[in-house]
């Protein structure tokens, strides 16, 4: 497979070995943060998923850092178990065993340093042992105050010094700071210890094949492309609603909220996406650079009171199932103004996009669980039929289903069968599900593989980040300026100030 400038193998550009499976090399995985949600209903099993996919070399191993006194077959009973319950390819006795062959567990704590000590002797024995060849990947699944000392530890235990032709390249999991600043500071404590090209800032949507297909949907079509600006585009709207509340995470959540958890990544690198200019390869830093171009030119519409809104989720019904509010659920506290439901306004300054609204918006505990991006076209200018015949016609609409029921769906209008001239609304519909047989991996199966090949195109850079926050720091600061969110029945789609926002251009939020 042929190299990139760096070393990395490309399956977006290359050619020739596309129906090959790329497989890691030679390596291990430390698991920071392994007694953590993530790790067990995420993480695990997609190591397991790549195992059983014939993704994972005979040498790869497995190592959990953490307080518990656990040994090596504690550990592995606790992979084991997230496994059975978490896996997506189904569990088979022979894959288990030879990949728990390379399970350890190091007990200790980030500010202790015989604990790192001991982890990198546990690295350099599976070097011989396994032969993971000194090549280590570093996943911090931890809060993300602890990640400047756990930078610091690798560095000083010489953890993150590469010999030879090995590797070391460190994984972190959002947030990546709460503002602008503290992203900064995080990043130049990242970087004193290792270069910005062995960082991997995951961010899980950009491991959906859904999403990856955002770039097939754009740039290897014909048919879309004159349609995708402002000549006939109105607005964008991109929604990641979930129907489920906060649960156990209301530690994590509270201060943290729905913007910062979920706009300021996931949905800003979907619009990004959405909106770039076609990249000139699929090279990452030449990705990574139209992205860079597009949220550059992102600002927030204003002004910020009236083009935003926030909320936090009251009682209500999930389905059929009654549910508390917010200030009820353990663990939150019910003084918090952080909000479960957050919508903003941006607009792209480019040729492009001059005038398109694009409206972000996410929330817990709404009407059902869906991520979609929805372009909404302009009206026909002129329609030559009575205006009754076109009453139920609203615009026409391309909309990508990132999940569930993933697909792409085109809305517009037919003739009524047996009416003199009626026009509604019809949908043509692609559905992965009908259109190919392949199963699409989880997420972080793609991302994990990624981080173990050294390919970076789905990991977003520093400057990503910071350009995120210098969108979101502003409409932070107005919310923090405004005391408590407005509070929306569970199982309804927001608050009434999100409704506002959009009528007052004439527009109406899509109940997806
Ligand atoms: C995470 C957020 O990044 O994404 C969670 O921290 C959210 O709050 C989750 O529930 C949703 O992910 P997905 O893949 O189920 O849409």
């Amino acid at each position: 497979m042929p190299k990139g400038p760096t070393g990395w193998t490309n399956p977006l550009r290359d050619p020739r070995d596309k129906r090959l499976p790329r497989i890691a090399g030679p390596s291990s995985l430390v698991i920071f943060g392994v007694t953590g949600d993530l790790a067990r209903k995420k993480l695990m099993p997609a190591i397991y998923d790549l195992a059983n996919r014939g993704l994972l070399p005979p040498s790869f191993a497995l190592i959990g850092f953490g307080r518990r006194d656990w040994t090596d077959e504690d550990f592995a009973g606790v992979v084991h178990d997230a496994v059975r319950e978490h896996t997506r390819t189904g569990f088979r006795e022979e894959v288990w065993e030879r990949l728990a062959e390379g399970f350890r567990f190091v007990q200790g704590t980030f500010d202790d340093d015989d604990s790192f000590d001991r982890l990198r002797d546990t690295l350099a024995r599976l070097d011989v042992e396994r032969g993971t060849d000194g090549n280590h990947a570093f996943y911090l699944s931890i809060p993300p105050n602890a990640f400047p000392t756990v930078c610091e530890q690798l560095d000083r235990s010489g953890l993150a010094k590469v010999e030879g032709d090995s590797w070391r390249r460190v994984v972190i999991e959002k947030p990546f700071g709460h503002d602008l600043q503290s992203a900064k500071e995080l990043n130049a404590i990242v970087n004193s210890v290792f270069p910005e090209s062995s960082v991997f800032r995951i961010d899980h949507y950009l491991g959906k094949e859904t999403v990856q297909n955002i770039l097939a949907l754009r740039f290897a079509n014909q048919l879309f492309d004159p349609l995708w600006s402002s000549h006939y585009v109105d607005h964008v709207q991109i929604t990641m609603a979930e129907d489920i509340g906060l649960g156990g995470r209301a530690g994590y959540y509270d201060g943290i909220g729905a913007a910062r958890d979920v706009i300021q990544n996931h949905l800003l690198q979907l619009m990004a996406l959405v909106a770039m200019e076609e990249p000139i390869s699929f090279e990452p830093k030449q990705l990574q650079a139209e992205k860079i171009k597009v949220l550059s030119a992102t600002s927030n519409i204003l002004p910020i009171a009236e083009n935003t809104a926030r909320g936090q989720y009251g009682p209500g019904w999930q389905g059929s199932q009654k549910v508390p509010g917010l200030i009820d659920e353990e663990g939150f506290d019910p003084d918090s103004t952080t909000e479960t439901f957050a919508a903003i306004a941006l607009e792209v300054d480019s040729r492009r996009w001059a005038g398109v609204p694009f409206y972000l918006r996410t929330g817990k505990r709404l009407g059902r669980r869906v991520t979609e991006i929805a372009l909404v076209f302009k009206r026909a200018p002129h329609l030559p039929f009575d205006k009754t015949m076109t009453e139920e016609l609203s615009q026409n609409a391309l909309v990508i289903r990132v999940q569930p029921d993933e697909g792409i769906t085109m809305r517009f209008g037919s003739k009524v069968p047996a009416s003199s001239m009626e026009v509604r609304d019809v949908n043509m519909d692609f559905s992965y599900g009908t259109a190919f047989t392949e199963a699409s991996p989880e997420a972080y199966e793609r991302l994990i593989l990624d981080v173990l090949l050294g390919e970076p195109s789905l990991f977003p850079v520093n400057e990503e980040v910071e350009l995120s926050w210098e969108i979101l720091d502003p409409v932070l600061e107005h919310w923090a300026s405004e005391g408590r969110p407005d509070e929306y029945e569970s199982g309804t789609w927001g608050p009434a100030s999100a409704e506002k926002m959009l009528a007052r251009t004439g527009r109406a939020w899509r109940r997806p």
